[in-house]
């Protein structure tokens, strides 16, 4: 007789049986906002006299907005007060969220749609965990809200990755113990909040720049 069902770690590859939710991360991982994230932080930095590169991006990837502000302002060597940089953040954000209407399903990364469809087709849960505020927003215009039943974002946290707060209440809102979940992630901080929340961790992205991880891809068509 045929086999009807299929074995769940195949969709995984990280030799673990019972793998039942898959969380992810949003920027780097799903699409490709970091252009739209550096044009902004590229604004402001000029606004105020100096260069930012796209090297100097590199360090900003992962990072909650606050903290970006804090490495541009390093780099830049300016200094200002906590209410400066809340309007300077809120000012990057006004400007990036204006970049964000030319985004659609274009901007998708190779393989997120089918893959976040096949893991659906074979019933597992999937959760957003991601630092960005404008988490939703970005579901909405990429047209793969529907895909997730639980979204943690930025809004939804306290404690920035690594701490593993954004994958514990992931998994807790998709009703699953972090060891039965995977979490893919581009950055270094995500995989360590993956490995501290005791998920399984699929690092999309250079393996020398993601230590730790249980599984690496270039890319989630190599999931397909
Ligand atoms: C992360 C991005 O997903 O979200 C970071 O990798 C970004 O670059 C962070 O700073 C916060 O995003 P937002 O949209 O709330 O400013
Ligand atoms: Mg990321």
């Amino acid at each position: 007789m045929q086999e009807m069902t299929h074995n769940k770690s195949d969709l995984f590859g990280i030799g673990s049986m019972d793998i039942q939710g898959a969380l992810f991360d949003l920027d780097g991982v799903l699409v490709d906002t970091a252009k739209y994230h550096y044009l902004a932080w590229k604004r402001l930095a000029n606004a105020w006299g100096f260069d930012f590169t796209e090297t100097d991006n590199e360090r900003l990837k992962g990072v909650s907005r606050v903290r970006s502000l804090e490495i541009l302002l390093e780099i830049g060597g300016v200094s200002m007060t906590d209410s400066q940089k809340e309007e300077a953040a809120a000012l990057k954000n006004s400007w990036y969220v204006e970049y964000l209407t030319a985004l659609d399903e274009t901007a998708l990364l190779p393989g997120s749609w089918e893959y976040l469809q096949r893991l659906r087709e074979h019933g597992i849960r999937i959760a957003l965990g991601s630092a960005s505020k404008n988490a939703p927003l970005i579901l909405d215009r990429l047209n793969i809200t529907g895909f997730f039943d639980a979204v943690i974002d930025g809004n939804t946290v306290s404690k920035a990755k690594p701490d593993p707060e954004v994958f514990i209440k992931g998994a807790a809102a998709l009703g699953l113990a972090p060891e039965h979940c995977v979490v893919f992630e581009d950055s270094l901080a995500g995989i360590e909040a993956a490995k501290r929340g005791g998920m399984k961790a699929v690092g999309v992205g250079r393996p020398e720049l993601l230590p730790g991880a249980d599984r690496y891809v270039a890319s989630l068509t190599e999931m397909l």
